[in-house]
């Protein structure tokens, strides 16, 4: 998609369709000044007489507009003037995206950067309007035989009068263009069945990642290298597959100086029976997305290599697939970790903290100024804080509220859960020096309080998205969350 900034008279602009918001109290924003005596009267008219009332989620279509050159004006539903927040905004550019699609349109000037969103800058209006609008026409095509239509819609104009603040707009396009670009990355691994989305597969999307773009750089490690890590955690999960256990290192590389790197690690379980602990039957086609943290990672390794920023940093995909079978690590089975310590494992469904925990032992060597891990880790976040906020946890205070403020802002929230010692205990093994799981009360914070044994050296926050990464029902698929975070949080700290 591509998109221009217009700073000229709407009045004498071509286009298949000028898009004018209307607020809920009938009222038209003072973007449309600049032809408000040719329009007003037409527009008010189509107002009152009820086709559209300003609520969010409306539209209507004006065909041949007196006096303008746009073949056609879509009226939008902004929802109450006073209200208006990043929230809100979104969803506006979501829903006009979707009408503009719906009618096939390949071009489109819109005038919803104008808009005065509360508390919102000119670059983060167009962040959001460019990554809604490039995430509006992914489509999942890859294992059809019947490719879906490609949508129409590819230039989109934005109407925005303010020629000083036109830079803004323009790095916040850049910008939202990039996590755009990143999610549809990690919503496709995500959708990809895990007989195509193996942890080869991975780490082959990772190695082509590194082909593309010379300040990446891959390392995949295979079982053989992980058994002299000591990795024995990692390697119990893959224990009972036929498809090879891997540890994918990508090292983004924009800046020459030697400062420490920010780290990010992702569990890349590509498919989670549960193992010999086997899942019910429902609904088990959806541990396919049980990669999602890994997507995230690559999604937002891909975002950096678009946007090019001057940092570094380093993702981690900890890749496996669990699985039954002869070879299957069992319930009471012990294993040892690269940290040394041991873990008796109670449940084998309790895999995605068994890969994390090597992976995060691994990540020590890059003295890190943070580690944030991203995993579809439990259930229990589902019942806590359903599909809207990603579960945070972490170590470190200030780590902590950053990642809750820029999910505010970039509209990918999280919300903090608590961690502490008498969570801890939950994890005490008579056999070993920590059990895998904590029994059934807070599942979400003795998982973290799981991990936390693995990241005392370091600034450490882990983003549990069982909640978050995809949708289920009709709509089903990947969201690519939290890649929006991610970007965010890398770039500006
Ligand atoms: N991948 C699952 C978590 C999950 C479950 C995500 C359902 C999304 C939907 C994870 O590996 C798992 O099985 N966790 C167990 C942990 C339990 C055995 C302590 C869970 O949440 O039930
Ligand atoms: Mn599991
Ligand atoms: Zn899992």
């Amino acid at each position: 998609m591509n998109f221009s900034i217009k700073n000229t008279s709407l009045r004498n602009l071509p286009t298949s369709c000028l898009v004018l918001g209307v607020y809920q109290n009938k009222l038209l924003p003072d973007v449309t000044a600049d032809i408000d005596k040719l329009l007003r009267k037409q527009l008010t008219k189509i107002v009152e007489s009820g086709d559209i009332n300003g609520a969010s989620g409306q539209s209507v279509l004006v065909h041949n507009p007196k006096g303008l050159r746009a073949k056609r004006i879509m009226l939008v539903g902004l929802g109450k003037k006073a209200e208006l927040d990043r929230k809100k905004y979104a969803a506006i550019c979501n829903h006009t995206a979707k009408a503009l699609l719906k009618y096939s349109l390949g071009d489109a000037l819109l005038t919803l950067a104008d808009l005065p969103v509360n508390e919102t800058e000119t670059d983060k209006k167009g962040q959001i309007l460019a990554q809604t609008f490039e995430n509006s026409v992914y489509q999942y095509n890859q294992t059809k035989s019947v490719k879906g239509k490609k949508p129409a819609l590819k230039k989109i104009e934005i109407y925005f009068p303010d020629k000083e603040a036109g830079s803004e707009l323009k790095a916040g396009l850049n910008t939202g263009s990039a996590v755009a670009r990143g999610m549809a990355v990690a919503r496709e691994m995500g959708n990809l069945p895990a007989n195509i989305c193996t942890p080869t597969y991975l780490a082959e999307q990772a190695k082509a990642l590194a082909e593309k773009y010379k300040t990446m750089e891959t390392q995949v490690l295979g079982e053989a290298q992980m058994r002299k890590l000591g990795m024995g955690s990692l390697l119990s999960v893959g224990h009972g597959s036929d498809e090879e256990s891997k540890l994918i290192i990508m090292e983004y590389k924009g800046s020459s100086d030697k400062s420490k790197p920010n780290v990010i690690v992702g569990k890349g379980i590509t498919f989670d029976t549960g193992g010999i602990s086997l899942k019910p039957g429902n609904a088990m086609d959806e541990m396919k997305f049980d990669m999602c943290g890994a997507a995230s990672v690559l999604g937002t390794m891909t975002a950096l290599c678009a946007l090019k920023p001057e940092i570094n940093v380093i993702g981690v995909i900890a890749a496996a697939e669990n699985m039954p079978s002869g070879r299957a690590t069992k319930p009471g089975d012990i294993v040892t970790s690269m940290s040394g310590k041991t873990i008796e494992v109670l449940n084998t469904d309790a895999e995605g903290r068994l890969v994390l925990c090597d992976a995060l032992t691994y990540v020590e060597r890059f003295k890190p100024k943070s580690v944030i891990d991203i995993a579809t880790l439990t259930g229990a976040v589902i019942v806590a804080l359903g599909s809207v906020n990603t579960g945070l946890l972490s170590n470190n205070d200030e780590l902590a509220d950053k990642l809750f403020q820029l999910g505010q802002d970039v509209n990918d929230p999280c919300w903090r859960l608590p961690m502490g010692e008498e969570y801890q205990q939950q994890l005490d093994s008579n056999f070993a020096d920590i059990a895998n799981i904590g029994g059934p009360k807070a599942g979400t914070i003795t998982a973290a309080c799981f991990l936390s044994r693995f990241t005392e050296k370091y600034h450490w926050a882990h983003l549990d998205i069982a909640g978050t990464a995809w949708v289920q029902g009709k709509e089903k698929g990947a969201t690519g969350r939290p890649v929006p975070l991610l970007v965010e949080y890398l770039l500006t700290n």
